[in-house]
């Protein structure tokens, strides 16, 4: 997976660069020795209401506690609309392509704020006032951004769930959070495909009673059904708003959003980000890491229900006035040409995408990138998993003509923001390899025992000090914060991911080390499939593993034992496949699941995870030592029908 190969920064962007080599070493040492100078400095990229006069005040040992410019006041959504309307009132800030070439629009940053205000108002007269949660359950419209920008207006704090998910885990979500107002669509549009979801979201609130509005966009105009009282048409409730909502002012430490995202254990947990150090995160990465510049189009192809939707769609470029395109559909719709036509219509200049997306449409060949010119492009990145040095090289080549740098970047919904990443004007590149850290951060390896690891190696992934866009707590649990993050190696926060440095000190990751499965970017736990395969009244136990998957990246290998008298079926296999799909959404559909008589298990009765990874793989040599388990002929009999499955 590893590949030397050393790609200068072309000498044409590094004159024309933000940052180059010398200037980030020296950002990046002050961003050390002096965060509070280096930060304070830069956190006056916002607007604030009341100035801060403190910086950083963080601890990541006892209770955990992570504050960032703490007793200054702002507004994120007046930081990403009403400050830039002198200046650029008619300048386009979201650049919506729809699911059909057909459809685009251009919202000006003026009317960016008329939509905002109004929406904010509706929410107002609902009832919501600052501090309370409201649910977005929307596909990729204009009104996904809205929604979350009139939350932070009237200071609500987002819960935005991906239109991908299942009614039951949007139910779990909107139970966790106590929303008492839902956002959705009639229907969304993906691929020229509908999806129901406002059917979903009635599904998920019959066991929902606090909430009481739900506010529902017509995006296609399919028949849905109506609980008087409780839906109101959006287009009906914001015409008849007023445009006049003042921001709230809101303390940098109150919560802006709430995401949830999947752990090795339990029901995914709610990852909160505050306001102030989440945005000066978030605004300052987008505009070194893409190098932003004044004019350029940026696209980010991510999904608004993912954290990189959040901070690379919505929040980063809009408190950097950028323009942001907003894609509704999908790469291979009408054709794989898609997203090269896409940036050819909209002269896109930086475009950033996933690993997942880049092989998939790798698999089809050049002919569909070259029918289009590409010329506006200048750099491209990538998000969500490893990419392959096969798959960088493609993209880098084909895609990027040898000209665009690539800055693969390295984060999580925890981290609020880009934390290892090559600055397109100061890095040479490496494919796979994420390089190194973005100003304030310390990443440090150790082993499993917590020793910090120095120079060329290889070990887990940690932080050892906070950044602002890093995550405070997860809502409404904060032992569960501390107990996730900070108590594998203690004094540090723990990313689950594996890592190597090499002798340049550039930083490649390897992967999750925890029972977390990375599937196309989606971040999903194998306790969750786990759970919904045990959920069905045919099957007696479920282990669940990720293993190679060419296009995917990691596939999801489900291990499954039928209860006494159920007899596998070709038929049983369809239906336990559907029924993930029901329970938890398509992102976790199982790509093979093994009939499995018996599990792997310790004496103490704990699943050898380990191993059932390594057989997933064909790996039956590397198995290592399968004494210790309560029955080895267990294994010997999986292994055999891997075999047979090829
Ligand atoms: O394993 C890492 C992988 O994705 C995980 C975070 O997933 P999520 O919170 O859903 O956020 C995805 C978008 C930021 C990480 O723990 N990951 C993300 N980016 C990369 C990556 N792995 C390798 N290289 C990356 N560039």
């Amino acid at each position: 997976m590893s590949n030397n190969t050393l790609f200068p920064v072309p000498d044409a962007v590094a004159a024309d660069a933000w940052v180059d080599a010398t200037k980030y070493q020296q950002m990046y040492d002050r961003s050390i020795s002096d965060p509070d100078g280096f930060w304070g400095e830069h956190g006056r990229r916002l607007d604030w209401i009341q100035p801060y006069t403190k910086v950083k005040n963080t601890s990541f040992t006892g209770d955990v506690s992570i504050r960032w410019y703490e007793d200054g006041v702002l507004n994120a959504c007046a930081n990403c609309v009403d400050r830039h309307l002198p200046a650029r009132a008619d300048q386009t800030a979201i650049l919506w392509e729809g699911d059909s070439p057909s459809e685009h629009k251009h919202i000006t940053y003026s009317e960016l704020y008329d939509n905002v205000t109004r929406l904010a108002n509706v929410l107002k007269a609902r009832g919501v006032k600052k501090g309370d949660r409201v649910t977005i359950y929307l596909p990729m419209i204009p009104e996904a951004a809205y929604a979350m920008l009139a939350c932070a207006r009237i200071g609500a704090v987002h819960s935005v769930v991906f239109g991908g998910f299942s009614p039951d885990s949007l139910k779990d979500r909107v139970q966790d959070c106590g929303s008492t107002v839902v956002i959705t669509a009639d229907e969304g549009l993906r691929g020229g495909r509908k999806v129901g979801l406002k059917v979903n979201a009635d599904q998920a609130l019959k066991a929902c009673p606090g909430v009481d509005t739900v506010i529902v966009v017509r995006r296609t105009g399919g028949a849905v059904n109506w609980v008087e009282g409780r839906d109101i048409w959006y287009h009906e409730a914001v015409a008849a708003a007023s445009p006049d909502c003042p921001p709230e002012p809101m303390s940098a430490e109150d919560p802006l959003f709430i995401l949830y995202t999947s752990g090795s254990t339990g029901k995914p947990k709610g990852v909160l980000h505050t306001t102030g150090g989440y945005l000066v995160y978030a605004s300052m990465t987008h505009q070194y890491v893409f190098d932003y510049h004044e004019g350029d189009v940026y696209w980010c192809t991510a999904d608004v229900g993912w954290v990189t939707g959040h901070s690379y769609i919505l929040y980063g470029p809009l408190a950097n006035g950028a323009v942001t395109l907003m894609f509704e559909g999908v790469p291979n719709y009408p054709d794989s040409g898609r997203f090269w036509q896409v940036i050819d219509k909209h002269k896109v200049n930086i475009f950033y995408t996933a690993p997942t997306a880049i092989r998939a449409l790798m698999r089809e060949g050049e002919g569909p990138v070259k029918r289009h010119s590409r010329k506006s492009l200048r750099l491209l990145g990538s998000v969500g998993e490893p990419i392959n040095p096969e798959a960088w090289l493609w993209y880098h080549s084909v895609v990027g003509d040898e000209r665009c740098p690539i800055v693969d970047t390295w984060w999580q919904t925890e981290t609020g923001g880009i934390l290892i990443t090559p600055l397109p004007g100061a890095t040479a590149t490496k494919p796979g390899s994420a390089t190194l850290p973005f100003f304030g951060v310390k990443p440090v390896i150790v082993d499993n025992e917590g020793h910090v690891l120095e120079g060329a190696t290889e070990g887990n992934l940690c932080i050892a000090d906070s950044w602002p866009g890093q995550m405070r707590t997860v809502f409404g649990d904060h032992e569960r914060f501390k107990q996730t993050y900070f108590s594998t190696f203690a004094g540090k926060y723990f990313t689950g991911d594996g890592c190597r440095r090499d002798e340049d000190g550039y930083y490649w990751i390897t992967g999750r080390v925890d029972d977390v499965i990375n599937v196309s970017g989606h971040r999903l736990g194998t306790a969750e499939v786990e759970s919904a395969l045990v959920a069905h009244p045919k099957v007696a136990e479920a282990a669940v593993v990720g293993y190679p998957h060419d296009i995917k990246g990691q596939g999801i290998y489900a291990y499954v034992t039928l209860n006494a008298g159920e007899n596998p079926s070709e038929e049983l296999r369809k239906e336990l496949v559907a029924w993930v799909r029901k329970e938890i959404g398509p992102i976790a559909t199982p790509d093979l699941i093994q009939w499995a008589p018996g599990l792997p298990k310790t004496r103490s009765g704990k699943i050898m995870r380990r191993i059932l990874r390594k057989i997933a793989a064909n790996e039956h040599e590397a198995l290592g030592d399968t004494s210790t388990l309560a029955d080895p002929t267990v294994v010997t009999d999986l292994v055999d029908s891997r075999m047979n499955r090829g």
